[in-house]
């Protein structure tokens, strides 16, 4: 079971930083840690993480194969590297980063490896479209538990997240606030007045009644406290109409639409 937030970990690379924002979050709640290969921050993971070892079986921590360790003879070395980071002897969830083209068919083998040997829990892709999740459906044999693509009111994506959701893949929103553009929006602004709420709230909130994980990044002790504390209000039927007209296809992160 995926916890309902997780911690976003990309662009969080100084090593203080990243060790005492990972501690915040302990304190503040999170036990779910989302972290990836080119992020190049697993190893401060791992101390901060092993810093606070009595909470292992109660962490859900993952990370994601770089598009540079798709290859046949990469991805496994790469992944036991990537435990040796974060200090594990297994993970919670392994992603694919992205659907290279190249390798993206071969490397769901070695991800199903890597599944059946018990180091990573659960597997899954990121940035993968409805076609490249048709393809992949058509011939895994373990099927993706995850898809984490960026997701948040600016980008909401109404098909994928359907059709992961019919085919039991949790969304996973990366990027969630998009990257703080859009805080200032004012339909944002009047409905977490309204709510007794800030704009990031709102935007947290939204992925979770859309059904996906959240994933907000935060080296800012009260933005990181602050962005798990969207549990207190509704919204009513004109907020969620209001939310859905903030949708306009605007992408902050790596666009896979025309990826082969
Ligand atoms: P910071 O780390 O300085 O708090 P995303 O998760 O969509 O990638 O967004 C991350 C960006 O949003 C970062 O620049 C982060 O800055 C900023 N951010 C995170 N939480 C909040 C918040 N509650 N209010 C305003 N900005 C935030």
């Amino acid at each position: 079971m995926v916890p309902e937030i997780g911690f976003g970990l990309w662009r969080n690379t100084d090593r203080a930083e990243c060790i005492n924002s990972i501690k915040t979050a302990l304190v503040a709640g999170y036990r779910h840690f989302d972290t990836a290969q080119v992020y190049g921050n697993e190893a401060y993971v791992g101390e901060a993480l092993t810093a606070a070892a009595g909470a292992r079986p109660e962490l859900f921590i993952t990370t994601k194969i770089a598009n540079a360790n798709q290859d046949w003879d990469d991805l496994i070395p790469s992944f036991d590297q990537s435990l040796q980071n974060l200090q594990v002897d297994y993970v919670d969830l392994l992603l694919l980063h992205f659907p290279v083209t190249e390798t993206r068919r071969p490397a769901w083998r070695r991800m199903e490896e890597v599944y059946k040997s018990g180091r990573a829990k659960a597997i899954g892709v990121s940035n993968y479209t409805i076609r490249h999740l048709e393809e992949l459906l058509a011939e895994c044999i373990i099927k993706p538990a995850v898809n984490q693509v960026e997701l948040h009111v600016f980008l909401q994506q109404p098909e994928l997240v359907k059709f992961c959701q019919a085919r039991d893949i949790i969304v996973e929103a990366y990027s969630p606030l998009a990257h703080g553009q859009g805080l200032d929006n004012p339909i944002l602004a009047k409905i977490a007045a309204k709510h007794h709420k800030n704009p990031a709230q709102i935007m947290i909130r939204w992925c979770i009644e859309m059904g996906a994980v959240p994933l907000p990044k935060s080296t800012h002790p009260g933005r990181i406290k602050s962005n798990l504390d969207v549990y207190d209000f509704q919204f009513d039927s004109e907020d969620l109409a209001d939310l859905k007209s903030l949708d306009q296809n605007f992408r902050t992160c790596w666009d896979p639409t025309h990826v082969a």
